[in-house]
């Protein structure tokens, strides 16, 4: 069986200690924690062995994930470069930090650099993933059945589109909670208590996700069909529309992949 440590087990490690432990990809005994978060490291234990800190342990596992926040990867690569051995396969999730980078600082070569989102929580997320030319096929293909434990994985040759990856569907779930959020709260300015609104709200994004999944109309079709001529839902679409709101959506998604690359620059 393989030993996994993870790096940073905030929101996404933990997903992923807990996505490997139900998948039996890993046992808990082989699973290394390494937190520095005291509050977060009292929730780790019953997943696996809790360190507060990188050191010779490390040299005994085959995957190293790292599952800090880009501005915290500076202080883990001093440590990391002491005891990472070429026969490890490291996986960062570290948004806009780019293998080179990794690679420059730790002197290592086989880095997977993966970008995921949290609906992996539920195992419904989706995972776009690259690999430097140094990793073989067989730990691109290690790496694609851990990341998958969490939902669905997208290969990438060109490492350039993972910004553009965060943008799109890492960040994106911010994205959706912030429209059904406006939503809930026009419900509310129309009188609807906002439990019902809410109630309201969530399952017309469900129904909504499921027509569009499986129709086989575009998605201007599916617009147009619940848009008569004149009526209420194309009074909204056209404020939408004088207001510039899919615009302002375009270009907040393009200003997230724009941030991803200053992190890159960093
Ligand atoms: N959340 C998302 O939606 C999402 C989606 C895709 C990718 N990502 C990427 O995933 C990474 C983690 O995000 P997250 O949301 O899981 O962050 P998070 O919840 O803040 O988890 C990161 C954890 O790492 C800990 N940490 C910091 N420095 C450390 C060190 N030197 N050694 C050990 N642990 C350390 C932090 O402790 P402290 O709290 O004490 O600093 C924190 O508990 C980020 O790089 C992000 O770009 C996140």
């Amino acid at each position: 069986m393989l030993r996994i440590a993870i790096i940073g087990c905030g929101n996404m490690g933990l997903t992923y200690a807990k996505a490997f432990l139900k998948d039996n990809i890993v046992s808990q005994k082989d699973l290394l924690l390494i937190e520095k978060n005291a509050e977060m490291k009292e929730r780790l234990r019953p997943f696996g062995n809790v360190s507060n800190k990188i050191d010779e342990r490390i040299k005994s596992f085959d995957i190293i994930i790292l599952a800090t926040k880009p501005q915290d990867s500076k202080a883990i690569y001093a440590d990391l470069k002491k005891y990472i051995m070429p026969s490890h396969l490291l996986i960062s999730i570290m948004a806009g930090i780019t293998i080179q980078t990794l690679q420059d600082n730790l002197g290592h070569k086989a880095i997977v650099r993966a970008m995921p989102n949290t609906p992996a929580q539920l195992g419904m997320g989706i995972t776009g993933f690259t690999a430097s030319k140094e990793t073989n096929i067989k730990d691109v293909l290690k790496a694609d059945n851990l990341l998958n434990s969490t939902g669905k994985t997208i290969f990438f040759d060109d490492e350039s589109k993972l910004d553009a990856v965060t943008a799109l569907s890492g960040s994106g779930p911010a994205y959706f909670y912030f429209i059904a959020s406006a939503m809930i709260e026009a419900g509310k300015q129309m009188g609807i208590d906002e439990h019902i609104a809410s109630l309201l709200v969530k399952q017309t994004m469900n129904g909504a996700f499921h027509l569009m999944n499986t129709s086989e109309n575009n998605l201007d079709d599916l617009i147009q069909s619940v848009a008569s001529k004149g009526g209420t839902t194309e009074a909204a679409l056209t404020i939408f529309k004088d207001q510039k709101l899919k615009e302002a959506l375009v270009n907040g998604i393009i200003a997230a992949e724009k941030r991803a690359k200053e992190f890159s620059k960093s």
